[in-house]
């Protein structure tokens, strides 16, 4: 199939009319100013894409962004044009030419990247809802596809664009470290990709790429409504936290922003837990 290249639009100014007022804060210190990147996994306003986009972009960076399809479309231009993205195109890693069609516009509209934020995960539902051990080869490929290697996939498209640098993010959950209750099959495949991390840091590390996994506790977003009982998983990391509450895309976005900026250059092949602390509970 022939890349989407067509598909490459600037998004108009936004309208405001009638809608809620825009929802990126005013941050005077402008710490990622002149920076260039690409967020995708953005579905709606509950997205941890979006609690990214909205701190890079109050931080005054360019923010590229990407929709699944039509169907999300309507959901996703609205925020690019609060965004003011000057790119916004079509990516669903299963179809042939969309990756390598968003890095070519990227490459002819910027010339380099200097972040990209990896904000995505898919399981089958007969894959994600069953035992690790029942799972089947291709729900279990699925999962690994586009949870784990469009990670690596992006990775590799980034290279040749980050010629002066950059800091790549992934973002991962503790099921990968422990088992969590209905987390299956993508705690496996968050293992991988946190490991893929690690390899991703060394390998670019002499570039100047440094490449990190973030991973927020739970949030009640689109992709998480797929996990069983998952309000007890709020309800357990309400209550065990040392923060005892629960984070909120913004707290991810303002932490992944953070690793972003020069400051933290000798930071990488990091997993951060934006979790209130968690993971450090037994
Ligand atoms: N919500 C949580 O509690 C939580 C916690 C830790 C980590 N995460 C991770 O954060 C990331 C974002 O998820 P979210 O919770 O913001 O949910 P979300 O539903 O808002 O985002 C998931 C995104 O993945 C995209 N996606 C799925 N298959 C795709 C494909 N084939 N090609 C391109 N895009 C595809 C969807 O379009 C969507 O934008 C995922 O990796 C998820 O595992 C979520």
């Amino acid at each position: 199939m022939a890349p989407a290249r067509a598909a490459t639009a600037t998004v108009t100014p936004l309208q405001t009319n009638g809608r809620k007022k825009p929802s990126i804060p005013e941050v005077k210190a402008k710490l990622l100013e002149g920076k260039r990147g690409l967020i995708v996994g953005i579905a709606n306003d509950s997205s941890i894409a979006w609690g990214c986009a909205k701190a890079f972009r109050a931080f005054g960076a360019e923010v590229a962004v990407t929709y699944l399809n039509e169907k999300a479309k309507k959901f996703v231009e609205p925020l690019a044009q609060e965004l003011e993205a000057p790119i916004l195109m079509p990516l669903d890693t299963r179809v042939p030419g969309q990756m390598e069609a968003v890095f070519e516009a990227i490459g002819s509209q910027w010339g380099l990247l200097d972040y990209l934020v990896h904000s995505i995960a898919f399981s089958p539902k007969e894959a994600l809802h069953g035992r690790v051990v029942d799972v089947g080869q291709e729900g279990f490929a699925q999962t690994m596809d586009v949870s784990c290697w469009t990670f690596l996939r992006m990775c590799h498209l980034a290279e040749p664009l980050m010629r002066k640098g950059g800091t790549i993010f992934t973002m991962t959950y503790y099921g990968s470290q422990m088992v969590v209750k209905n987390y299956n099959i993508m705690g496996v495949a968050k293992a991988a990709l946190e490991c893929a991390v690690r390899y991703a840091a060394a390998e670019l590390g002499p570039k100047g790429i440094r490449v990190h996994a973030i991973s927020p506790g739970p949030l009640a977003t689109r992709a998480a409504s797929g996990i069983p009982e998952f309000d007890a998983l709020l309800d357990k990391a309400r209550a065990q936290a040392p923060t005892r509450s629960l984070v909120s895309i913004d707290d991810v976005g303002a932490a992944t922003a953070f690793l972003a900026h020069d400051a933290a250059r000798l930071i990488t092949g990091e997993t951060l837990y934006i979790d209130g602390g968690y993971h450090i509970i037994d």
